[in-house]
């Protein structure tokens, strides 16, 4: 049994996968998109692409991307739509397509610009999951993180920072999915377990 829960052997046993699959993990920071990337790729053989692990990797390496975003990220914005989609794009080049989006995408502009390259490979969005968790339990997770981890983005201003921008430029995502049926929704409260059985739940 693997430390997050999820048997090893099941890996194991199973053929190679052979179908696409896409899934996105929507919601706010904090509502625990990443936590559920790393086990929700594991269970169902996904490659995960955090945009957000990417770019804080960039920016730990220097990279001509990384001095771009930094400021960007620091300041709790939105690094811009073409150089995310470009990040993505570069990434997607396996077939078939198993692929777990963590944190992408963030803005209708990039939706879109996913289901034109999805078209353009010949698949399509799953699902897309979002986290359902209310904003007093968002600061608390991310006030407990910067205690724990010292992210540069995880302090007062810019969480209230990075919250608006949520809802200003990523919540009408929730109405883009709902509208082409791929929306499910979960309530993100509890713990990590619970939450990742109420995701397994809505997943075909
Ligand atoms: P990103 O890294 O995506 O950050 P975020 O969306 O703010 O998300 P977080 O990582 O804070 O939260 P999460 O939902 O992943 O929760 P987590 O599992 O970590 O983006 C950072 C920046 O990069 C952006 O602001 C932007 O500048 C840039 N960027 C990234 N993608 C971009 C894009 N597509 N376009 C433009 N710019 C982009 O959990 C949070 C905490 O809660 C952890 O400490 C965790 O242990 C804890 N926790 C998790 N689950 C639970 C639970 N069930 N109960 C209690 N605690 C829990």
């Amino acid at each position: 049994m693997g430390a997050d829960g999820v048997s090893d052997g099941a890996f194991l046993v199973t053929n190679g996968p052979t179908s696409s699959e896409v899934l996105l993990l929507v919601g706010p920071p904090g509502a625990g998109k990443g936590t559920q990337a790393e086990k929700l790729a594991r269970a169902r053989r996904l490659q995960k692409l955090s945009t957000g692990d990417m770019l804080r990797d960039h920016v730990g390496r220097g990279t001509d991307l990384g001095v771009a975003a930094k400021a960007t990220m620091d300041a709790g914005q939105l690094v811009s739509d073409e150089l995310i989609v470009e990040m993505v794009r570069a990434e997607l080049d396996n077939q078939p397509i198993r692929v777990l989006l963590d944190g992408f995408p963030r803005t209708v502009v990039q939706a879109e610009a996913l289901d034109a390259l999805l078209t353009e490979l010949g698949t399509a969005i799953t699902a897309a999951v979002l986290l359902e968790v209310d904003i007093d339990e968002l600061v608390a997770r991310l006030l407990k993180r910067a205690q724990e981890q010292g992210r540069a983005d995880d302090n007062d201003a810019t969480i209230r920072t990075r919250m608006q921008v949520y809802t200003d430029q990523t919540a009408p995502l929730v109405a883009y999915y709902e509208g082409r049926g791929k929306l499910r929704r979960v309530h993100g409260i509890g713990a990590v377990e619970e939450v990742f059985a109420g995701i397994s739940e809505v997943l075909p």
